[in-house]
């Protein structure tokens, strides 16, 4: 490996542009050991995939996203919570990651395993511990996507143990939670927001409505009815809603594709925007 011929036909390559992953040291085919052994399969997939994501577009870019439902909980073992599986907010962390993005996911409970290099999960349970956890986060990032499934009531206390059914009525007290999004919607500086918009009626004069009233600059609008269940499906139905009543219907996609063209509209909104 450092035969002069190598070393010059090794630099002859690299002043033509082509990329050396550099050998490593140990035993070698002759029964030697030293410098020159093939590097390790994994180390050479390490070396391809930073050597892309040092090109890609979001490199050095935080993002933050939520996902998932939350769970409030009445008493010790009971909770309300809603049907969201965390599938849409999931694809979205991975496809901000895949454009060498840092991802921060906030995520309520949910069975989904999230395994990048980039993603650094963040497992809440209830509305006020994603609140909390958003706006701690929310100065340092650059993008910041809310499709978690918020609970907008809350029981006002949980009791402590577990509630005994010897009354024949059980009245909960519900108060409503803080809307994270809104605030963070207040709070916007330089970071591009982008929120959900989950409707069963006129779906985008709701979601422009959305659009408005928490300072976004993306609303991905999304229609739920009996038919076509969004929470468990792999697929959904959404349409992008933009100021100055944009919209970008995307018809029926996978969540991932959903996720893949949102993250490219906000690459492109965000260098328009510059
Ligand atoms: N959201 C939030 N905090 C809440 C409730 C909702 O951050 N307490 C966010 C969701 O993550 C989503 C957006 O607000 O990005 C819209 O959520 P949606 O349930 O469609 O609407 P709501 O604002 O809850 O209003 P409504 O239920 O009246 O339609």
């Amino acid at each position: 490996y450092r035969h002069p011929s190598v070393s010059a036909n090794l630099k002859r390559l690299s002043d033509s542009g082509v990329h050396i992953v550099p050998a490593e040291t140990g035993e070698l085919a002759s029964g030697l050991s030293g410098e020159g052994r093939m590097a390790e399969p994994e180390n050479i997939l390490k070396f391809i995939k930073d050597y892309i994501l040092d090109k890609a577009p979001l490199k050095g870019k935080k993002a933050l996203v939520n996902a998932g439902p939350t769970y409030e909980p009445i008493d010790q073992v009971r909770f309300i919570g809603n049907r969201s599986s965390g599938k849409m907010g999931v694809a979205i962390a991975e496809a901000f990651a895949q454009q060498g993005a840092e991802v921060t996911l906030v995520l309520g409970p949910s069975h989904l395993k999230v395994k990048h290099r980039l993603i650094q999960v963040i497992p809440v349970e209830t509305a006020q511990e994603m609140h909390t956890e958003m706006l701690h986060r929310y100065a340092q990032a650059d993008i910041v996507v809310c499709s978690a499934a918020v609970a907008d009531y809350a029981p006002e206390k949980a009791e402590k143990g577990k509630i005994k059914k010897g009354n024949p009525e059980l009245n909960l007290k519900l108060l409503k939670t803080k809307d994270i999004l809104q605030e963070l919607g207040q709070k916007k500086q330089s970071q591009f927001l982008v929120g959900f918009a989950l409707e069963t009626d006129n779906l985008l004069k709701n979601a422009r409505e959305k659009l408005e009233r928490k300072n976004c600059d993306l609303i991905v609008a999304n229609e739920t009815n009996a038919e076509n269940q969004a929470f468990h499906a792999e697929n959904n139905q959404v349409i992008f809603v933009l100021p100055n009543n944009n919209t970008i219907d995307l018809g029926f996609k996978s969540k991932t594709e959903i996720a893949e063209e949102l993250v490219q509209l906000i690459i492109q909104k965000r260098t328009q925007k510059k």
